[in-house]
């Protein structure tokens, strides 16, 4: 059946079956592949998108689902000359190692501070409960959202070389 989805600003028509998630919609039919699957059991937060702003795991929503709707993905978040300030925060507080979790930890913390501009550490572990990270520790992803919010506040320079903590 077609659907119409409208993905970083610009509307996409597929044919797709019924039973196409939209993260396989998402990476297979329009080959935004920085939206990953790394679990088969809706856990590890890998394919966090924003549909009509609000973080969702993409693996569970059909594409069906989307249709007509407005989905942002990591590709839509920043670009290599002009990062967003999470881009910017988990690359100064060096927030990653694989970099597998990365697109979702950016996407939901993102929803966090649309929602709140200076979260505490505890705010912040607890909006991301839902994102796995097998490298990082976590540590250094907290702090990347907290450099973040303060770009965001004015308070920190964006982009530049990674600096030590
Ligand atoms: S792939 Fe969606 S939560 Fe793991
Ligand atoms: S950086 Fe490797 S899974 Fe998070």
């Amino acid at each position: 059946m077609n659907v119409t989805v409208n993905v970083n600003g610009k509307p996409y028509t597929r044919d797709v079956e019924p039973r196409t998630l939209l993260v396989h919609f998402l990476r297979e039919d329009l080959l935004l592949t920085g939206t990953h699957v790394g679990c088969d059991t809706s856990q590890c937060g890998a394919c966090t998108v924003h549909i009509d702003g609000e973080a969702v795991k993409s693996c569970t929503v059909l594409a069906v689902q989307a249709d007509g709707m407005d989905v942002k993905t990591i590709e839509g978040l920043g670009t290599p000359g002009e990062l967003h300030p999470l881009q910017t925060g988990f690359w100064e507080k060096h927030g990653l190692q694989c970099g597998f979790c990365t697109p979702g930890m950016i996407m939901a913390s993102a929803e966090l501070l649309k929602h709140n501009a200076n979260p505490s550490e505890e705010e912040i572990r607890y909006h991301l409960e839902g994102n796995y990270c097998r490298c990082t520790g976590y540590h250094n992803i907290v702090k990347a959202v907290q450099h973040a919010a303060e770009i965001m506040a004015g308070g920190a320079e964006q982009g530049g070389q990674a600096a030590d903590d």
